[in-house]
């Protein structure tokens, strides 16, 4: 693998900044000033048995911007277990090209086929844009590293005419200078599975890519093209001068640091779908950000989480004796505030036991 071939990684796995309202409190700076491992919040929950099994909730953001507020337990906790699960495994070529490949319009299809005229056109205009000023959104940094914004641009949009609309929206969202300024290090999520490969841990995975990327592709197309719709005019916006993105993966930083669950969970942020319930769009259209908001929760949350309950609930019980680490994302799983993983799915019949550790 080249050092830089998980950029390539699909959509599914950047973070849009999106306009997701924000939700709770807002962010405390004081977590950040204080990093005593006494007062550090955990995301980490213990399933009591011998050896001991946990949860540990991860977020899609580069790993050294949250791991020096990790509390020194969960760390433990993942380098004392000897298989640890993720929801996908991001390490796998085979992963990654199968996400790819679900992204990818049916053979001989284009957007420009597909798409009406005018969005296209507005799409276009706006790559062309973003392509532009990527060297200027770079930091000294990640140009440090030898990442050059033609190639990170070719790595995150290179194929966009042949992406389904669902997949260049999505896309569309995580081009963002903020995002960009994120890339260049790998995410806590694929951090730890780079981490359990070098440790020599068993690794596996409770999701199928297909299980994944196929709910995405089941909106059907008046709903993408308002979505895609909606997405480029706030881009535009942007663009304009006009909006400011009020929820950011700064925010989602600040929240995780400070073990601020009601914010981190179930935000859309972390489910990788923006939302576009936006109170100034009109009856009929507010009626649609609705449908597709209930769908993405239904499939990508409700559903989701009640196989891979099932999922890990069948991996405890037939290896009884082994010590699990399950690193899932802490918005997708939608841990609870009492450790269950939603209400729907409680992975261990409901022993699972919250922190503080
Ligand atoms: C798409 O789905 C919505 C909600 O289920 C429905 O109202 C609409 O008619 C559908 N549109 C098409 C083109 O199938
Ligand atoms: C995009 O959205 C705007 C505002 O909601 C609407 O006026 C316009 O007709 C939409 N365009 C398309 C192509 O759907
Ligand atoms: C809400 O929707 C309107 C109309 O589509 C748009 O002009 C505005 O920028 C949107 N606001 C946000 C925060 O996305």
């Amino acid at each position: 693998m080249s050092p830089w071939s998980w950029f390539l990684l699909p959509t599914l796995c950047l973070l849009p900044a999106s306009a997701a309202p924000r939700r709770g409190a807002p962010a405390s700076a004081d977590c950040e000033l204080q990093p005593q491992q006494s007062e550090l919040n955990s995301f980490l929950w213990t399933i009591k048995r011998d050896p001991p099994s946990y949860f540990f909730g991860t977020i899609h953001v580069p790993y050294t911007r949250v791991w020096d507020f990790i509390p020194d337990n969960s760390k433990e906790a993942f380098q004392q277990s000897s298989i640890v699960y993720f929801e996908l495994d991001l390490t796998d070529p085979y992963t990654i090209s199968a996400l790819t490949s679900c992204q990818m319009l049916p053979q001989g299809e284009n957007l420009q086929d597909v798409l009406p005229r005018d969005i296209y056109c507005r799409l276009k205009r706006h790559l062309e844009y973003v392509k532009l000023m990527m060297p200027s959104w770079m930091t000294p940094d990640q140009r440090g590293k030898g990442l050059y914004a033609d190639y990170l641009f070719n790595a995150i949009a290179g194929n966009w005419e042949r992406k389904r609309p669902i997949w260049v929206m999505l896309m569309v969202n995580s081009l963002t200078e903020v995002d960009i300024k994120s890339r260049g290090v790998p995410v806590l999520d694929l951090y730890l599975a780079q981490e359990a490969e070098r440790l020599r841990k068993q690794t596996g995975a409770v999701e199928k890519v297909e299980e994944q990327c196929h709910p995405l592709n089941g909106l059907n197309f008046s709903q993408v093209l308002f979505a895609l719709n909606q997405t480029l005019l706030q881009q535009e916006s942007l663009r304009a001068g006009s909006l400011q993105i009020p929820y950011t993966t700064e925010d989602l930083i600040k929240h995780y640091k400070c073990g601020d669950l009601s914010s981190v969970i179930f935000s859309h942020d972390s489910s990788q779908v923006p939302n576009f319930i936006n109170s100034t769009l009109p009856p009929q259209e507010r009626v649609t950000a609705q449908e597709i908001d209930s769908y993405f929760r239904q499939e990508l949350i409700y559903k989701r989480n009640e196989r891979m309950g099932k999922r890990v609930k069948a991996l405890l019980e037939e290896f009884p004796d082994k010590g699990f680490f399950f690193a899932f994302g802490a918005g997708e799983s939608q841990v609870t505030s009492d450790g269950t993983l939603g209400s729907d799915a409680p992975p261990t019949g409901g022993n699972a036991e919250v922190g503080p550790w």
